[in-house]
Formats: C-alpha cells, sequence, structure tokens
C-alpha cells in the first residue's frame, strides 16, 4: 500500500465584504504544495466522463469556481465520491489515487491546482496497471 492515499474536502476562507467574495489560495499555505500548473475544465457535456487516470507524482486540488460536478475517487480498494458545488470548497487529491471528473452542469468551470508541470508520462491511464501499482 502507498502511504497517504487519501482526499481532503477543503473550505477556503470567503473573504466577502458588500462588493462581492474573494478566495486567496496561496501555494504551501491553504493548499498542501507550490503551484505549477493551472488549468480548468468547461463546456463538458452532462454524459461526459472525464479524468480516468491516476498520476505517479501530480497532486491536484479541484474547485468548481462555476457550477457543479462531481468526482469519483477510486482508491482501488474502495471509492469516494464527492459532490463539488460551491467557489470556496475544493478537494485534494494526493498522488497515484484514480479520478473520474463526470456529472458537470452547464455553467460548470472546474479549476484545477498541481503541484507539477504537465508530463504526459507520469500519467496512468490504463485501469489494471494502476491496479497493479498500488497492489505492487
Ligand atoms: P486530459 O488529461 O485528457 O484531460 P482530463 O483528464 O481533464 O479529461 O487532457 C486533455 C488534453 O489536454 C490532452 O491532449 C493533454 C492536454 N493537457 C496538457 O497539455 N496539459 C495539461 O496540463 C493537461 C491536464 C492536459
Amino acid at each position: 500500500m502507498i502511504e497517504g492515499r487519501k482526499v481532503d474536502l477543503m473550505k477556503f476562507n470567503q473573504l466577502g465584504d458588500s462588493r462581492g467574495h474573494l478566495v486567496v489560495i496561496e501555494g504551501s499555505k491553504d493548499i498542501p504544495f507550490e503551484i505549477a500548473r493551472i488549468f480548468y475544465i468547461y463546456g463538458s457535456e452532462n454524459d461526459v466522463i472525464r479524468g480516468k487516470h491516476a498520476n505517479k507524482d501530480s497532486e491536484f486540488v479541484l474547485i468548481n469556481v462555476s457550477g457543479k460536478s462531481k468526482v469519483k475517487i477510486d482508491y482501488g480498494e474502495g471509492e469516494e465520491i464527492i459532490e463539488l458545488n460551491e467557489p470556496h470548497m475544493g478537494v485534494y487529491i494526493p498522488k497515484m489515487i484514480w479520478k473520474e471528473m463526470y456529472d458537470f452542469s452547464e455553467d460548470s468551470v472546474l479549476l484545477v491546482l498541481s503541484n507539477f508541470k504537465y508530463n504526459p508520462d507520469e500519467y496512468i491511464r490504463d485501469y489494471d496497471e494502476y491496479l497493479s501499482l498500488i497492489k505492487g
């Protein structure tokens, strides 16, 4: 088994006033890593399933800054489903966890922060390979 393979639901402070809300995320302070990469996903139809991979190096924080979506976390030995439906809520996903994002609302904008720049070689896209790696 690989240590520390547990996702963590995060609630960020909302610095709101009469003008609206503001959420700040500083690397290694509000999330467990320094941010090397940001990407965001929008315009996915409701029946689309994204992700379907695990990462050897990258950790992630997922935030639906608009709308909502669900994330299925598959530990290979149990599952967890998280609904992201508030702009100040996120989920931290450590490395070596299989994830699938789905059930996107029409207005969904899913922001993703990561500790590594993109490297396709660290993506595990074959579920059986994932299972054999985690069961080692
Ligand atoms: P993909 O990993 O399939 O997205 P998701 O996991 O959200 O379903 O990535 C889609 C495309 O974008 C693919 O061609 C790889 C590319 N990509 C990058 O170039 N850099 C990145 O950081 C990411 C996440 C994807």
